[in-house]
């Protein structure tokens, strides 16, 4: 374990430069929880490549109540998102209006932090960076690996004519989903959207088979509101995982 982890670590520029050994906060050290807290996104990102292989990361559901990874499906990618919640003002209440964001690819980071720090602690602090340090729509010039937006459903196998369903997209693939389950935030769910599991409608792309939105910071409207069909965007972040 200890190997490979040397190994990828020899991969990342500041590496290069700098021995293994040093300790210098320039460095981020991917075996310590502590050490990623310190740091930020910006530099964490900046330290790391981008797409590591996910074999043997399963994603960190810590017994929530009704997700579950359908058989037969792996880990693919991880991101942390960071975007809006839309919000539009019905009968006293501010119902979904859909969301956009711009997921991080956080591959590499549960890679190399594998067999060092378990992926929920990971998966629990990255939103939390993600929040912090960006404002949606600025991307702070960090790669952008995948948008998330809601586009109109009245394709083939959608279950509502004229609804939004969500799509993650890369440059080169896209998936739409639906909801299959949603799990209020342990931590609190009045001020954080809930955990989410979403599944590929039918020959509606191959990026994934599932996606999981764990892990969420902030996102959440007012409990109530007056001005009927007033809009309102929620800056949030969450973990996003994605099956295959
Ligand atoms: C994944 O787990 C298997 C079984 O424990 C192990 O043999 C293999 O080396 C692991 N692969 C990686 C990339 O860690
Ligand atoms: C969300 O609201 C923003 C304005 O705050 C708007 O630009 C965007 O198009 C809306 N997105 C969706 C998916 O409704
Ligand atoms: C959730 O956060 C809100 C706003 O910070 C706070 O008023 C409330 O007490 C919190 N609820 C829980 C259960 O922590």
């Amino acid at each position: 374990m200890l190997s490979k982890f040397i190994f990828l670590f020899a991969l990342l520029p500041a590496a290069l430069s700098a021995p293994a050994a040093d300790t210098s906060s320039s460095n981020v050290d991917l075996r310590s929880l502590a050490s990623i807290s310190k740091s930020n996104l910006k530099s964490l990102a900046s330290k790391i490549p981008q797409n590591c292989q996910l074999t043997n990361i399963t994603v960190p559901l810590n017994g929530q109540d009704g997700l579950s990874v359908p058989a037969g499906q792996v880990v693919s990618n991880v991101a942390v998102g960071r975007g809006i919640q839309n919000y539009t003002c019905s009968s006293g209440a501010y119902v979904s209006a859909g969301a956009l964001a711009n997921l991080f690819d956080m591959s590499c980071v549960f890679s190399m932090s594998s067999g060092f720090i378990e992926a929920s602690q990971v998966s629990g602090l990255l939103p939390k960076m993600a929040f912090s340090a960006l404002s949606f729509p600025d991307a702070g010039g960090l790669p952008i690996a995948m948008h998330h937006l809601f586009v109109l459903s009245g394709t083939p196998g959608s279950e509502t004519r004229g609804a939004i369903s969500p799509e993650f997209a890369t440059n080169a693939d896209k998936v739409i989903v639906s909801k299959v389950a949603a799990f209020n935030d342990p931590s609190n769910s009045s001020v954080n959207v809930p955990w989410l599991q979403l599944s590929a409608l039918k020959d509606q792309g191959s990026l994934a088979k599932s996606v999981f939105r764990l892990n969420t910071v902030n996102g959440q409207p007012p409990a109530s509101c007056v001005t009927e069909g007033e809009q309102l965007s929620v800056q949030y972040a969450a973990m996003y995982w994605f099956t295959r």
